[in-house]
This record gives structure tokens, C-alpha cells and sequence, in this order.
């Protein structure tokens, strides 16, 4: 069965390298954790799952930037993400990948994009 667009939040409720905000998504017929975050004014959103190890990034709810704000870190053994394409660019999964979430920010508003 085909979902439409979602509501994640409000436009607003995400500051440029500020905290995240945490929703579910089925992926694979389960329920996942992702996030979505803005940097440079565009927002992005991602599975919250490390690309080395299967544990979810933020390192306490809602923090997924570091402290330059300047890339996506994880808590965990610290991979360092690039915020707009969610390659890791240092750490253990270096050139690996965040799994991307299809979202749009339309009318002040952030939506999950229908699926299906
Ligand atoms: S689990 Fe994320 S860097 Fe190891």
C-alpha cells in the first residue's frame, strides 16, 4: 500500500548545524530511526544507523553535528559524515555512506515523501 507524504515537523524546528529531529520510517518492512537535520540552508534526512556498525549516531537525542557543525558525527567510534551527501569522510567506514531519506520542505513545512 502506497503512504503519502508524512509530517515531520515544522520548517522552523531545524536550525542550520542545530539539533536534529528523530522520526521512523519502514525500511525493509521494519520500523527504523532516522533523523533530518539543515546545513547550508538545505535539509537533509537519513536512516540513524552507522555506516560501520548498526548503532544509531546521535550521541544524545537530537545531536548529530559536531562541535564545528561543520560535518555529521557518530557517537559511537566518531565516522564523519558530510552533511549534504551523508558520505563518511574519516573514521572506520571512511567512503561509505548514511542510507538517504526522500524528503521535501514545502509551504514551511518538512514531509516525508509518499511512497509506493
Ligand atoms: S559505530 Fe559509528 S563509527 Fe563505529
Amino acid at each position: 500500500m502506497a503512504d503519502g507524504p508524512r509530517l515531520i515537523c515544522a520548517s522552523a524546528d531545524l536550525t542550520e548545524g542545530g539539533a536534529g529531529i528523530r522520526f521512523e520510517v519502514q525500511w525493509y518492512g521494519e520500523t527504523a530511526p532516522a533523523f533530518a537535520i539543515r546545513f547550508r540552508g538545505q535539509v537533509r534526512a537519513y536512516i540513524n544507523r552507522c555506516a560501520h556498525v548498526p548503532v544509531e549516531l546521535d550521541w544524545q537525542e537530537g545531536a548529530f553535528f559536531d562541535a564545528d557543525q561543520r560535518f555529521l558525527i557518530c557517537a559511537t567510534h566518531g565516522a564523519t559524515y558530510e552533511p549534504l551527501t551523508g558520505v563518511c569522510v574519516l573514521g572506520p567506514c571512511r567512503g561509505r555512506r548514511l542510507v538517504p531519506i526522500e524528503i521535501d520542505e514545502v509551504g514551511g513545512e518538512i514531509f516525508l515523501r509518499a511512497s509506493g
